[in-house]
């Protein structure tokens, strides 16, 4: 046990050192003027199948990355401009960016890698060149400013991860350095110290509010444009939200519960999609979003995007993840786990979830398909069972013993 222990230290300890990489900058040029600068580290977590298992490959964007100059542009009426970062023998990774005239984001990551590596990819069974792209990943910046996120962020492209950390970039530059201005993503934003506030009231600081114990379950429905009910979901929920506390001064984790009574619903129903919006006392708002893949047939909720102004934030709070994968079933079934679940958003918000059911597609008469039960409730269940067949064979044991004594000591007796 020990020794177990002190392996998984070891090998934590060596992640550490492996995962940690250095800043790479990378630069999109056309003709004298730059269009795209990035500046950042990036670590990928890579599914792969050798001949008789799936393993994940992690590495780093290594320092010798270089943005590639044919594949990357600074775009045209028609095209998008695109940073193409090339490392290694044929992996890549490229971002693609989109603007509305006021605002640019990062409209999609592309990653390529090639399988014949073997020194990140060893007794992979194929040697092709993957590539997958990601949807939307929520990389927003203001027009004419600085992109700047510290905290690691992780996107999920295809089967695959990427984490950025410490990134700064800006793509639609107005002269050949990063903007001055900064736009600081959000998972910074509750972790930076507060700016000078001119407020000179001597406020008394808040006590640290109790915690709010399991929240009360509620249930929700969603109807679709004919008045049917096309979403339903029973479910405690709690925020975890970390934010600057103007009472006092400081960071503050703080745990709300919402209250069924006090929480209006709304949302949508689309072929493929399907959103619960709660709004709580208007300056709460939680938009829970549906997918459905059509070619497996399951779904899962793969967007929580939170929206909190509480009279004690420096200013509204916006926390958002497109790329997540929980509460996974199969189409015409409902999701259901009566453990407690943490559903982790950005590192300033996660979402606690008590005794959920949902069925966010193909919902009949106002009701619950048969439950697809999660995991973690069906290894709950087994542990009685396993206690009991423990016992059992206990009992078992001893009444096998004590037979055998009997009859023994019978025995002994008779030869007397
Ligand atoms: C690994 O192989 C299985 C079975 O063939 C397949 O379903 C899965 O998609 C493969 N995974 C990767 C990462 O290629
Ligand atoms: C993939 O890697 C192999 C071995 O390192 C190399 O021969 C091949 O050219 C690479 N493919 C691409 C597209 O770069
Ligand atoms: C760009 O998009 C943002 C967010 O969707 C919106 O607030 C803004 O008005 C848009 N700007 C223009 C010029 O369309
Ligand atoms: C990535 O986004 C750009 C800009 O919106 C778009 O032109 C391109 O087609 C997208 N690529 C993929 C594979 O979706
Ligand atoms: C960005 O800066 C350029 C050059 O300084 C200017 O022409 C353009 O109007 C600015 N755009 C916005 C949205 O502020
Ligand atoms: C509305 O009802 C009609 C007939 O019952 C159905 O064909 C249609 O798909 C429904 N529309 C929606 C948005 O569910
Ligand atoms: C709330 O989030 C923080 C930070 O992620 C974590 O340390 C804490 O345990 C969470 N609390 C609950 C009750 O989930
Ligand atoms: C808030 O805290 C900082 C340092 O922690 C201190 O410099 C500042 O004066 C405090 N502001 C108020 C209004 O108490
Ligand atoms: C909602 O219920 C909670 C307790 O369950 C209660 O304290 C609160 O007053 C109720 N609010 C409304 C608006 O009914
Ligand atoms: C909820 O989120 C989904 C996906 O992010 C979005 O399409 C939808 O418009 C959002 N709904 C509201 C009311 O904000
Ligand atoms: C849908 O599921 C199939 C099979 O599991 C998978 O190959 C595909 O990538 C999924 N599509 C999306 C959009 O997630
Ligand atoms: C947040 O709340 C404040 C005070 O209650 C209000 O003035 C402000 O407009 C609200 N902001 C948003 C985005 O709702």
């Amino acid at each position: 046990m020990k020794l177990f222990h002190a392996l998984a230290v070891l090998i934590i300890a060596w992640c550490a050192v492996i995962g940690r990489s250095q800043a790479v900058t990378l630069e999109v040029r056309a003709g004298d003027s730059t269009c795209i600068k990035a500046e950042l580290s990036a670590s990928f977590s890579i599914p792969y199948n050798t001949s008789s298992s799936t393993r994940t490959a992690q590495f780093s964007l290594p320092d010798s990355a270089t943005a590639d100059t044919g594949s990357s542009s600074c775009g045209t009426d028609s095209s998008s401009p695109w940073l193409v970062a090339v490392f290694g023998p044929g992996h890549a990774l490229g971002l693609s960016f989109s603007t509305n005239g006021s605002l640019y984001n990062v409209a999609n990551l592309t990653l390529q890698y090639n399988l014949s590596d073997t020194s990140v990819f060893p007794g992979a069974d194929s040697s092709d060149v993957v590539t997958v792209v990601s949807s939307s990943v929520g990389i927003w910046a203001t027009v004419n400013t600085t992109y700047r996120c510290e905290s690691p962020t992780t996107f999920r492209v295809g089967g695959s991860t990427v984490t950025f950390s410490g990134a700064r970039l800006e793509a639609y530059m107005p002269q050949n350095e990063l903007s001055p201005t900064e736009s600081v993503c959000m998972a910074d934003q509750a972790s930076t110290t507060a700016p000078p506030t001119t407020a000179s009231t001597t406020t008394t600081p808040a006590p640290a509010p109790t915690p709010p114990g399991t929240p009360e379950r509620g249930t929700y429905s969603v109807n679709n444009r004919n008045g049917t009910v096309c979403l339903l979901a029973r479910m405690g929920l709690q925020l975890n939200v970390s934010y600057f506390s103007l009472s006092q001064n400081k960071t503050v984790q703080e745990l709300v519960n919402l209250s069924p009574n006090e929480t209006s619903v709304s949302g949508s129903c689309e072929a493929s999609s399907a959103s619960l919006v709660l709004t709580q006392e208007q300056i709460t708002t939680l938009n829970l979003t549906f997918t459905l893949n059509s070619t497996s047939n399951k779904y899962r909720l793969s967007a929580i995007t939170l929206l909190a102004n509480w009279s004690d934030m420096r200013g509204p709070f916006q926390a958002s993840n497109t790329s997540l994968d929980y509460l996974r079933s199969t189409l015409g079934r409902s999701y259901m786990c009566n453990a407690e679940q943490t559903l982790a958003v950005v590192p300033t918000f996660s979402l606690n979830t008590f005794r959920v059911q949902v069925q966010p597609f193909e919902v009949t008469t106002n009701q619950f398909a048969t439950a697809e039960e999660c995991q973690i409730d069906q290894t709950q269940m087994l542990i009685p069972i396993i206690v009991g067949a423990a016992l059992a064979g206990l009992v078992l044991i001893v009444l096998i013993a004590y037979l055998i004594g009997r009859k023994r000591s019978h025995a002994g007796y008779q030869t007397i």
